[in-house]
């Protein structure tokens, strides 16, 4: 059975091939993507309404490319899958029109995809694949949870953010360092380059006795000490990186061996673009290895949108038998 599966939530365009043969974890036979970054850089963010735009550009051109790298028809795949949300409505339209238009040309029916669902099953794709049950620490730009997963479609919230992501957190302060959009990477980079231990920021909720999670404190915090430092920004600037960046990865780590105790569970899943973070990696592994808890990861080039996902979390619902099949071609986007 192949699914085609289209990500457009956001600033990335997507396309993947996926087979989901029998029970086995759906094959990726091909995805290729399109990151919108450096055209909504000069903006310091995403701007809307050229995502849409160039989804438009993109989504064909890449539908085409998968199909010919995959050496299959449009006609020969099964089912077409597209993310229906959360997101950017005008850039969720542009895929979720795509999908049905294609699925309406060739006959075959059509799966909207949860994009956070599609992150959390990404791991599946790797060289070390989870098995169910496990905890999932779902970090993207837009979330932060931890939810205990059972089985493909059975996902209960344990905590969640009250305020912003993680990814926000590393985003939003980025920004204030000057660093360019998205800033979680250059932060990141910056911080290899500096003390995490020279400024004391917030870990708020850390002593909560719950499962959620708060970062807009921080932003505030960060905010407070780049003013403190005034010109000698600049110079200090790695250092502060590096204690943002050693301020949320604590907050994860901590919370996620809180929710590992808490369910008894021994599987950890990381998921979303935040899970690409190096220090968040290596000091989970560290803990993981001392617990006794196997840790799993996507892939690094996975960990960020893609449309592999997407397929993949559309063949692996159709294989738990979870999706009743749509032809009706009308679509709905569900940016929230
Ligand atoms: O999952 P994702 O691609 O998009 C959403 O669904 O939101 O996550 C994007 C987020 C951004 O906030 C980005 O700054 C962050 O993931 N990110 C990172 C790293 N790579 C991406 N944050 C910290 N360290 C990284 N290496
Ligand atoms: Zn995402």
């Amino acid at each position: 059975m192949l699914v085609l599966g289209i990500e457009s939530s956001c600033d990335e365009t997507g396309v993947a091939l996926v087979d989901a043969r029998g029970r086995a974890v759906p094959r990726l036979l091909s995805h290729f993507l399109h990151s919108q970054i450096d055209m909504h850089q000069a903006y310091g963010g995403v701007v809307p309404e050229l995502a849409s735009r160039d989804h438009i550009r993109r989504v064909l051109p890449l539908t085409h490319a998968v199909m010919r790298e995959a050496q299959r028809a449009l006609a020969d795949v099964d089912v077409i899958a597209y993310t229906r949300g959360p997101g950017l409505a005008g850039a969720l339209l542009v895929g979720a029109g795509v999908a049905c238009s294609l699925a309406a040309a060739l006959g075959k029916p059509v799966m909207g995809v949860h994009h956070l669902e599609g992150h959390l099953l990404s791991p599946f794709l790797s060289a070390d694949p989870p098995e169910f049950p496990f905890v999932a620490l779902l970090v993207s730009g837009g979330h932060t949870q931890l939810m205990r997963v059972d089985r493909v479609g059975s996902y209960a919230l344990l905590g969640e953010t009250i305020d912003d992501a993680a990814g926000e957190a590393f985003d939003k302060s980025a920004k204030l360092m000057g660093l360019p959009y998205p800033g979680g990477p250059h932060l990141s980079k910056l911080a290899e380059q500096g003390d995490g231990a020279a400024f004391k920021l917030p870990r708020p909720l850390l002593h909560s006795g719950n499962l959620d999670f708060s970062f807009a404190g921080l932003k505030t915090a960060v905010l407070t000490q780049a003013k403190k430092l005034g010109d000698e920004l600049e110079n200090r600037k790695a250092d502060l990186a590096a204690s943002t960046q050693a301020a949320i990865v604590d907050v994860l780590v901590k919370k996620s061996m809180s929710a590992m105790a808490q369910t008894g569970l021994k599987r950890l899943v990381v998921a979303g673009g935040v899970g690409a973070n190096a220090l968040l990696r290596s000091q989970l592994n560290a803990i993981c290895k001392q617990r006794g808890i196997r840790v799993h990861y996507p892939e690094l080039h996975l960990c960020t949108d893609n449309g592999a996902m997407i397929a993949l979390a559309a063949g692996m619902r159709l294989q738990a038998g979870l999706e009743p099949l749509q032809r009706a071609y009308t679509f709905d986007v569900k940016p929230r």
